[in-house]
């Protein structure tokens, strides 16, 4: 059978260049333009990667039309319903769901590299007090390279399997620490004896003045939503891992660029701008007025939570994050948040809207988490925090695919340049 090729006619003028389509396992053909520049001295130009694929992955699939989103072949409804976060790690990086022995066995590792470097409890003292924490998330992640040097060597196995290690056991004691110096309260050392998200809310939210009782239903939503935050293809700030990591930059700095990408608020920084844009409408009756904001093309204002690059259909994630948004407030006796109340009924007319079904607008991911994470006892400002810490599972995995791939080399786009042609240098007595 002969492969399938795409075939590019220029300006009438023969031969016609042809091109390979590859074929995945699942999910839109590619077209494969690595010979393009060099077969017509042309580029190709799409400015937001709307139709390109930057690589080849078999970590997570997503089809935007049908709301789907598999990690390694298993849906997400799946793994946030039956597992916990460091099983969804474990798949992510490993490709298999573990065994018992093989969980229990990266269980006991991870949990054996939550403590932190007692000199970075001094790092932090460097910031404000009132630094915004994903500021503090970027400073301290990338400093992790200056502590741990003996896992940066990236063409070391070993080296690379004990930075994963490092990254996804350290970063709920990070993201603790900089809630802990954003508050003014102590740093909380990290237990063994507590589960993933357990820990993370007990280095959270403990004192040592009294004793702290995670609890269980608490900790098994923020696991929950560690699951459904840990990995989404080929997003911006996980294109930004895979681009700096092609480097040869050392994981921590590379997961630090990540960081600094997703605190944007058109991605990871969403979650954080959703609830404040919760709270600026303020009340059901003034819905109408940010719907019309958001249609209008001379206001900049957009739904934050809504929308997305690749899901034209319900965020999968979403829908799950809305269950376990009436599941924690149902265990606080929250019985009446009035920004759940104005968040169900903007969902409720968005969806009813002409402007959003025409355009595919629906809640993302970060449409509910805001309200869950403020229920938690989160700040605003430690939203994006806690998707940082989620995600980095997802970012090692892509960075790891990345770094093992043999065909790996160092990612540099071209452009369409239409700026000044050559022009001799003028004096500045004669301009
Ligand atoms: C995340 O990529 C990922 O996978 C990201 C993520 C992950 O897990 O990594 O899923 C996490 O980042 C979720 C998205 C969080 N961001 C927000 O909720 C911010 C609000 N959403 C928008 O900024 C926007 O929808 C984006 C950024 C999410 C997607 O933007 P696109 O794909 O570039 O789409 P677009 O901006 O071209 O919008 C298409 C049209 C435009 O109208 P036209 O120019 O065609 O007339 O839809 C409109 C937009 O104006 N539109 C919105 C809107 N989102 C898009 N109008 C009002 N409110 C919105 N939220």
């Amino acid at each position: 059978m002969t492969k399938p090729t795409a075939k590019l006619e220029i300006g009438g003028e023969s031969p016609e260049h042809e091109f390979d389509i590859l074929k995945g396992s699942v999910g839109p053909d590619v077209i494969n333009i690595a010979s393009l520049y060099k077969d017509t001295g042309m580029f190709t130009y799409d400015p937001g990667f709307t139709s390109t694929a930057s690589c080849e992955s078999k970590i997570t699939y997503i089809d935007g039309d049908e709301g789907i989103l598999l990690h390694r072949g298993y849906p997400i409804e799946q793994l946030a319903e039956h597992g916990d976060f460091l099983e969804a790690c474990y798949l992510l990086l490993y490709g298999e769901l573990p065994t018992k022995a093989q969980k229990e066995d990266f269980d006991y590792r991870v949990t054996h590299h939550t403590m932190v470097h007692e000199q970075m409890t001094r790092f932090f003292t460097g910031f404000r007090r009132d630094a915004h924490p994903m500021a503090v998330m970027c400073g301290v992640v990338g400093a992790m390279s200056a502590f741990y040097h003996d896992s940066t060597d990236i063409s070391d196995p070993h080296q690379r399997m004990v930075a994963s290690l490092r990254m996804i056991a350290k970063m709920p004691t990070i993201a603790a620490m900089a809630y802990k110096y954003h508050v003014g309260q102590p740093f909380v050392y990290p237990k063994n004896e507590l589960s993933y998200a357990a820990n993370f809310l007990h280095m959270c939210f403990a004192v040592p003045c009294e004793d702290y009782k995670v609890n269980p239903v608490l900790a098994r939503a923020m696991e929950r939503i560690f699951i459904l935050h840990a990995d989404h293809e080929q997003n911006a700030s996980t294109s930004t891992v895979r681009l700096a990591g092609s480097s040869g930059a050392n994981p921590f700095a590379c997961i630090a660029a990540g960081i600094a990408c997703l605190w944007g608020p058109a991605h990871g920084g969403a979650n954080e701008a959703a609830l404040n844009m919760l709270s600026e409408i303020g009340s059901v009756d003034r819905i109408p007025e940010f719907i019309d904001r958001a249609k209008d093309k001379n206001d900049p204002f957009r739904l934050m939570g809504f929308g997305h690059r690749v899901y034209k259909n319900y965020d999968p994630r979403a829908k799950i994050m809305q269950k376990t948004c009436h599941e924690v407030l149902g265990e606080l006796g929250i019985k009446d948040d009035p920004q759940l109340d104005i968040a169900m009924e903007l969902e409720r007319i968005a969806l009813t809207d002409e402007y959003f079904i025409e355009k595919k607008l629906y809640p993302n991911i970060d449409f509910y988490s805001g309200i869950t994470l403020k229920a938690l006892g989160f700040p605003t400002t430690m939203f994006t925090v806690l998707f940082a810490l989620a995600r980095t599972v997802g970012w090692i995995a892509q960075w790891k695919e990345m770094i093992e791939d043999p065909k790996q080399k160092i990612g540099r786009p071209r452009q369409l340049y239409t700026g000044a042609t050559h022009r001799d240098y003028v004096p500045i007595a004669k301009r």
